[in-house]
Formats: structure tokens, C-alpha cells, sequence
């Protein structure tokens, strides 16, 4: 039987960069990944180009039931030294907006630099083999695979989490952390489009395509200003993806579709310029046309701005920049881009990843209750934790 020092399961961000780390020590190292090719939720990241970090991460950028758990990864790899090995590959890339970097090339350009650093270092990367079995004895670990099973003194998963199953995802990792009495915080999908329900849909499909450049959107007391869009079967974009991540069933969610604009003064204005126009043309200098329209035809407006009383264009006011509405869920793990929840991170070490009941089994990436925001925070997660483990491992 086949013996090496570390197993890793999933050639995904997490586990390549543990594979290279472990490899840099002299440890052997094998990966085994059940899909054809590695990294591939790295191929399709941020449009092609890959958002591989955020100029901004810390840990308040992260959601976990144990917001503290990420600090000693994140400090040990960090952002920068994430730009460093970057730098090092001669990979060109820019910041985009609010500290998101992307590749000027493509996201192939990450798997490259990766599979190289890791191959330089001895791993073998074993492709099309997927894990059937992990089992535990005094002296280490059997993993059993279609070609034999392959004995190992650490094990490190990092096959991911439930998001987009038809890129292969699986739950293998929770799997796992049942077999070995790990806990595990429920899973939810994350960073996902919101859905209405019938009735709204109905009244609002017609928007379908619509953007709102800079909205704020609010769950509870967490607020983000970016930009929404509207979808055949809901909410998307930006400010969307990001409430989503902490929004739970039966909650509403406020929406300012023009934050910061006195838009009570900008109607009365316009009233008072010209009282023959519609409303909803007077609207549609703040917001796009469709809106515009479906906002006041929602609000029963019709006629001259003119004829509006103050109490109604406040009513106007109220629907643009405090419009609640309670989703009916989300689009699931189909279109989330992550999975929250996770292997509870009370069984884990924070500094090496390493179960704190099974000395040698380690879980690290998106598998972990660790949850970035959108902006290149979760591969910074993936990048710091597999690093860590690979201390370790
Ligand atoms: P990841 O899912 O990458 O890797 C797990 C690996 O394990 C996969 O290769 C999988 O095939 C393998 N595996 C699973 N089960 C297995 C089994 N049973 N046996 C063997 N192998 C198995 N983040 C970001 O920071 N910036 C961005 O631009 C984007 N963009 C983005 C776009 C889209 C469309 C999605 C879906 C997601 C993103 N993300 C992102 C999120 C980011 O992709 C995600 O957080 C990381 O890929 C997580 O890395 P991991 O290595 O933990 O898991």
C-alpha cells in the first residue's frame, strides 16, 4: 500500500496552496480531487479574471459563529503575501473597485501559479479519483480510492462546500466531520440572488434587467451600499449578494434605491419647474425609466406632478428609499457562489486547522464556518487557511 505523509482532498484554492506549503517542508504529498481538472471554481471566479484577494481583508469581513476564529490565519498569510507570490509569477493585475483584485489575464492564471507551486515541491495531483472512504488506526489514516488505498499520517480536507453541485460539488467534508464526532454549524447558501414571491413577481417581472448603480440595501444592522439589480425571479447584484449572507428565512430586508438623495426636495423641485410633467418622467432624471414607472404606478400615482400633494410625493419618497420587502428565500445552492456554515470551528485549532479530538485530520477553505463577503474575501480565506495547514499537515 502506498504511504505518504499528507493526503489532501480537493484541488481547490484551499487545498493546493496546503499541498504547496506541505510540499515546501519536505512532506510527501498526494491530492486527490474527483474532478477532471483543478481549480475549477477558480476558473470561472470574477468573470474570468479571478478577484484572488482583497487589499481590505480582516476578520470583520468575514461571517462565522466564532467571529474571532479567522484573525491568526488571516494574520499569518495575508493579502500581501498572497500579491507576493503573485508579484513572483509575473501575473499582471489590477484593483477593480473597493480593493477587489483581479487578474488583467485570466483565472487560469491562479491554477497555473498553484499546480506549479505544488508540483515544484514533490505533491502529486491525482485527477478523476474521487474519495470513497477515510478509516483511523493508532497509526494514521487509510484513504481508499479506485486505484488502492493510500496510507497517510495527515489528512486535510478541503473539498469545499455545497455551492453550484454541477461543478461537483458534494458534502463529503461534512461527511466526514460526522464520522469523526466534529460538529457542524447548518449550511446555508450564501452570497445568492434573493426570490420574490408570486404576487411580487408578477408586479415586478417586468424590471427583469433593470440595475440600480449605488443602492443600499439593510438586513438587521448590517447595511451595504453597492449595486442591485433586478431579475426574472428576484434580486441580484452586488448589494443583494451581500445582505444575502445574513439573511434568514422570514426576514425583510430594506432597500434605499437612492441613498443620500433628498428625494422629497428633488420632487418638490421638479413640481415647481414644471407641474405638467408625470411624475414618474420627473422620477426618471433620479432612477431608470422602468423604475420609475413601476414605482409610481405601484404607488397608484398618476397625472401632473403638480396635482401631487407634499404627503404624497413623501409617499414616493418612502417607497424609493425605504422600500421593505420580506424574499421568499433564495435561489439555493444552485447560483450561490458560497456555502455558510460549516465544520464548526470549536473543533478546529485556529492557528493550524487541525481537528482539536483527531490529531492529524485537518479541515480548511470554504468547508470551515467561515464566510467571506464578495470581493475576493473568501479566496483570501481559502489562501490563509490552506497556508496554515500546510504548517501543519
Ligand atoms: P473549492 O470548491 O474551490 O474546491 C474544492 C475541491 O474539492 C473542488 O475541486 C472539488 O471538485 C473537490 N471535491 C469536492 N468533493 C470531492 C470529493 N468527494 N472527492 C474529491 N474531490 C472533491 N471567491 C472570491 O474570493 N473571489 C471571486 O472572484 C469568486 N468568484 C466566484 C464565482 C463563482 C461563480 C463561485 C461559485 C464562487 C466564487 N468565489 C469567489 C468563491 C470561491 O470560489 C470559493 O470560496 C473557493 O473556491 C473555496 O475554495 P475551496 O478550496 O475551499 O473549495
Amino acid at each position: 500500500m502506498q504511504q505518504v505523509d499528507v493526503i489532501v482532498i480537493g484541488a481547490g484554492a484551499a487545498g493546493m496552496m496546503c499541498a504547496a506549503e506541505a510540499g515546501k517542508r519536505g512532506r510527501s504529498v498526494v491530492v486527490i480531487e474527483h474532478a477532471r481538472a483543478p481549480g475549477e471554481k477558480i476558473r470561472i471566479s470574477g468573470g474570468g479574471r479571478c478577484n484572488f484577494t482583497n487589499l481590505n481583508a480582516g476578520p470583520a469581513n468575514y461571517i462565522s459563529e466564532n467571529p474571532r476564529f479567522c484573525i491568526s490565519a488571516l494574520r499569518r498569510f495575508t493579502q500581501h503575501d498572497f500579491i507576493t507570490l503573485v508579484d513572483r509569477h509575473g501575473i499582471a493585475w489590477h484593483e477593480k473597485t473597493l480593493g477587489q483584485l483581479f487578474c488583467d489575464g485570466s483565472s487560469q492564471q491562479i491554477i497555473d501559479l498553484l499546480v506549479k507551486e505544488m508540483t515544484r515541491r514533490g505533491a502529486e495531483l491525482r485527477l478523476a479519483t474521487p474519495v470513497s472512504g477515510i478509516d483511523r488506526d493508532a497509526d494514521g489514516f487509510t484513504v481508499a480510492l479506485p486505484g488502492g488505498a493510500v496510507r497517510c499520517s495527515s489528512v486535510v480536507v478541503a473539498s469545499g462546500g455545497l455551492s453550484i453541485p454541477k461543478m461537483g460539488a458534494t458534502g463529503l467534508a461534512y461527511d466526514i466531520a460526522r464520522q469523526f464526532g466534529i460538529g457542524i454549524v447548518p449550511t446555508r447558501p450564501a452570497l445568492v440572488p434573493l426570490t420574490f414571491d408570486h404576487a411580487m413577481l408578477e408586479r415586478l417581472k417586468p424590471l427583469a434587467g433593470v440595475a440600480v448603480d449605488a443602492a443600499s440595501v439593510r438586513c438587521g444592522k448590517t447595511r451595504f451600499d453597492e449595486a442591485l439589480l433586478f431579475t426574472h425571479r428576484g434580486l441580484s447584484g452586488p448589494a443583494i449578494l451581500q445582505i444575502s449572507s445574513y439573511w434568514k428565512p422570514g426576514e425583510e430586508v430594506a432597500v434605499s434605491l437612492l441613498p443620500g438623495t433628498d428625494v422629497f426636495g428633488e420632487l418638490r423641485a421638479a413640481r415647481a419647474a414644471n407641474g405638467r410633467q408625470a411624475p414618474h418622467t420627473a422620477l426618471a432624471a433620479l432612477l431608470p425609466k422602468r423604475l420609475a414607472q413601476a414605482i409610481t404606478d405601484r404607488e397608484g400615482i398618476a397625472g401632473n406632478i403638480a396635482d401631487l400633494s407634499d404627503k404624497r410625493l413623501r409617499q414616493i419618497e418612502g417607497a424609493i428609499n425605504d422600500w421593505r420587502i420580506v424574499p421568499a428565500g433564495t435561489e439555493g445552492y444552485r447560483t450561490a457562489e458560497v456555502t455558510a456554515g460549516g465544520i464548526d470551528t470549536n473543533g478546529l485549532d485556529s492557528r493550524t486547522m487541525q481537528a482539536r479530538t483527531v490529531p492529524g485530520l485537518f479541515f480548511i477553505g470554504e468547508a470551515v464556518d467561515v464566510t467571506g463577503w464578495l470581493g475576493g474575501f473568501n479566496f483570501q480565506w481559502a489562501w490563509s487557511s490552506g497556508w496554515s495547514a500546510g504548517q501543519a499537515a
